[in-house]
């Protein structure tokens, strides 16, 4: 069961070309993607009225799509104004229309069958704008569901042992205890993780210790506002959460997003975000390589883990550790946005 009234990335701006029909499967879907002759991004259900040919093997003319089967022809809502051979649409000559928007290089679309609330977009920094923002981005497919990628976002403790290569973290990340803020529709989490160094092509200076600030929103239905900072050892506030003075060695923004494919499988979009600067495309091309290296150690883990879940017999519960907590309180809210 999925979470519907809300809305879910579909992709990067960039991957839906004009004049190019781009079929993917979110939530047990099939989609098909077009651009209107403005320009706008349309998703229709790709399965056509007439015999279920898919729509994405279809062609674009003007602002409709024409299945290139028997020929139907469909408007940008999802409404046939053409049926070849016959002068009589029938009813339900249609195909559902999916809302969707595009936002400073990121697409999202809601598949719920209430209203799409245009309020509760995820505020994401621009992909786009490469004037005022240094950006990469990305996505894996994951042969797991969208549940076990949540709940690795949501436990920064894995830190330690999943990305001890990658990002040098260590067990700090594990006894660190971030302060959490539950919010409307995700929760906030905030701590510190002292002396630590920055990997190669992260930022500072080589072996240079750091404190780092940790600071997310992790929103329904599976959206990471992720703000890494660091700073010269020393800057974290007692209290273990919370700004400090210092100036920054780095400060930038990592937006994530998980779309179910289905039960099973799910897209990962991923994103390294710095302000524009003398040496911020060298320094997001390192950033998002460091990055990229711990998405493949997740990648692994949490596809074994999978495996090994679908091999266990449901009597067997997982248990519970003290830093799940977020996990569980997220997992209700996500229960409750299925209802
Ligand atoms: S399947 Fe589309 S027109 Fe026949
Ligand atoms: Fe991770």
């Amino acid at each position: 069961m999925y979470a519907r009234n809300v809305w879910y990335m579909a992709g990067w701006s960039h991957e839906f070309p004009a004049d190019a029909i781009v079929s993917h499967s979110y939530l047990g879907e099939r989609m098909a993607f077009y651009r209107t002759s403005a320009g706008e991004l349309v998703a229709l259900e790709d399965r056509c009225a007439h015999r279920f040919a898919p729509l994405s093997l279809g062609c674009i003319e003007g602002d409709n799509l024409r299945c290139m089967y028997h020929g139907m022809l469909f408007s940008s809502d999802g409404e046939c104004v053409e049926i070849p051979g016959q002068d009589l649409i029938p009813k339900q000559a249609k195909v559902r229309k999916f809302e969707v928007v595009e936002r400073s290089g990121w697409v999202w679309f809601w598949a719920g069958d209430k209203q799409a609330d245009f309020t509760t977009i995820p505020e994401m920094l621009p992909v786009d704008e490469p004037e005022s923002y240094s950006a990469r981005t990305g996505y894996l497919d994951y042969a797991a569901s969208h549940q076990l990628i949540s709940a690795n976002l949501l436990d920064f403790s894995h830190l330690a042992f999943v990305h001890r290569d990658s990002f040098n973290a260590d067990q700090e990340w594990t006894n660190a205890k971030p302060e959490r803020q539950v919010l409307k529709n995700g929760i906030q989490l905030d701590w510190w993780v002292r002396n630590q160094t920055l990997p190669p092509g992260m930022g500072g200076k080589e072996g240079e210790l750091v404190d780092q600030r940790a600071l997310y929103q992790y929103l329904i239905p599976g959206v990471l506002r992720l703000m890494p900072s660091s700073y010269p050892a020393g800057s974290a506030p007692l209290s273990g959460s919370g700004p400090c003075n210092a100036e920054p060695v780095l400060d930038d923004f990592n937006g994530q997003a998980v779309t179910p494919i289905d039960e099973k499988n799910s897209r990962y979009f991923f994103s390294w975000i710095t302000a524009a600067g003398e040496n911020s495309e060298a320094h997001v091309d390192g950033a998002f390589k460091v990055a990229c290296a711990a998405f493949a150690e997740d990648k692994r883990m949490i596809e074994a883990q999978q495996s090994v879940v679908d091999h266990t017999p449901p009597e067997r519960r997982m248990m519970a550790m003290l830093g799940d907590s977020s996990i569980t309180i997220f997992e209700r809210m996500m229960k409750g946005a299925s209802q």
